[in-house]
């Protein structure tokens, strides 16, 4: 075999947001309900993975994160790396530098797990694939998708640009628990979707998705949620295919509402929203009323909102967030729907 030593792979991986949510899991990263999502563009994470000859037994890993040595993550990376190492035979001869860095700023409480496993699944994948040459182009993407579910369930949905679905589901032909597939025939009223994502907190979540996703196990309205999400599932992939705005934001605002349903609804319940979170969907569903302009809100398991509309109202929106929402809010992310992951070299 030939000496793939000192070899560096970089990817750039994007973050998705999620408009049926996956909340609850089980066995190794499966989902309890199918969920939908928006790959984005701007928030991304890239990785470059280096790889060297082994020195010893076990995994030689180092992780560094915007430059600064990370532990927390390298730790957890490690896991990943152990729990799922079958499926990543270079381990036995290579030992890794990951040198990470994210394109969105930092201290804003967006959490970039999705788009850190994404952009990892896709250099190791790289990385084996050029020693064994598999591969074709749609079979990596899913492989890569496999392999970043593992290593954090959304990120799975991130291997593909535009809309991508996630979890086995009767109207969804290829659905797989294992791995994300794109919504291909997207109606063109959410071809060019954009997303603000309003910073309410810029403070790292107090309860993480983890934790979150275990109460699910013994929550009273589990079977109601999975079905609903199941319900809503279908829904929206039928909006996407109709262009149905309206149909549309109905269930992307009941799917947000729904997720912190479940937190405030668990036995150790706990909520994320903060007073700005509140007051922000308070505006954005008076404007939408008084305009009728298709804009939407969504939520992440956290206190942050994005806000979701057709590029073409992009300047009445502005226009709207910076006189109705930035004196309230630290900042303002302005991204919008992505073409999904790129190599950068
Ligand atoms: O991928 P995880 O384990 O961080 O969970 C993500 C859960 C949500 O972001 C709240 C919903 C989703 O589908 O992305």
């Amino acid at each position: 075999m030939a000496d793939h030593s000192n070899q560096k792979i970089t990817w750039r991986c994007p973050s998705n947001i999620a408009i049926v949510k996956y909340w609850g899991k089980t066995g190794n990263q499966i989902p309890c309900n199918p969920s939908v999502s928006m790959t984005l563009s701007e928030a991304c994470t890239e990785v470059e993975l280096e790889l060297m000859e082994k020195k010893s037994e076990g995994i030689e890993l180092e992780y560094f994160f915007e430059g600064e040595k990370n532990e927390a993550f390298q730790n957890r990376v490690i896991k990943y790396l152990e729990t799922n190492s079958a499926h990543f035979p270079l381990l036995e001869k290579h030992s890794f530098r990951i040198n990470s860095h994210n394109t969105f700023p930092h201290s804003t409480g967006i959490a970039s797990s999705a788009s850190a496993f994404g952009a990892i699944a896709l250099s190791l994948l790289d990385a084996e694939n050029k020693i064994d040459r598999i591969h074709d182009k749609e079979t990596f993407y899913t492989k890569a998708s496999e392999l970043a579910r593992l290593g954090s369930g959304s990120a799975c949905r991130s291997m593909f640009g535009g809309f991508a679905s996630w979890g086995q589901h009767p109207a969804i032909d290829h659905s797989s628990d294992l791995y994300a597939t794109p919504v291909k025939g997207v109606h063109e009223n959410f071809q060019q979707m954009m997303d603000a994502i309003l910073i309410v907190d810029n403070q790292p979540k107090k309860v993480s998705s983890s934790l979150g996703h275990s109460l699910m196990n013994d929550h009273p309205y589990a079977q109601n949620r999975f079905e609903q999400a199941k319900e809503n599932t279908a829904g929206i992939i039928k909006t996407l295919y109709n262009g149905d705005y309206e149909e549309f934001i109905q269930i992307a605002e009941s799917e947000a509402l729904a997720l912190h349903a479940m937190m405030m609804t668990s036995k150790n319940y706990y909520l994320l929203m903060k007073p700005g979170t509140i007051h922000a969907i308070e505006k954005i569903t008076n404007f939408r009323t008084s305009t009728n302009i298709p804009v939407c809100f969504t939520l992440d398991a956290g206190p942050n909102v994005h806000i979701l509309y057709p590029q073409k109202y992009k300047e009445e929106v502005s226009d709207f967030l910076k006189n109705e929402l930035k004196t309230d809010l630290s900042g303002i992310i302005f991204d919008k729907i992505g073409q999904g992951p790129e190599k950068q070299n």
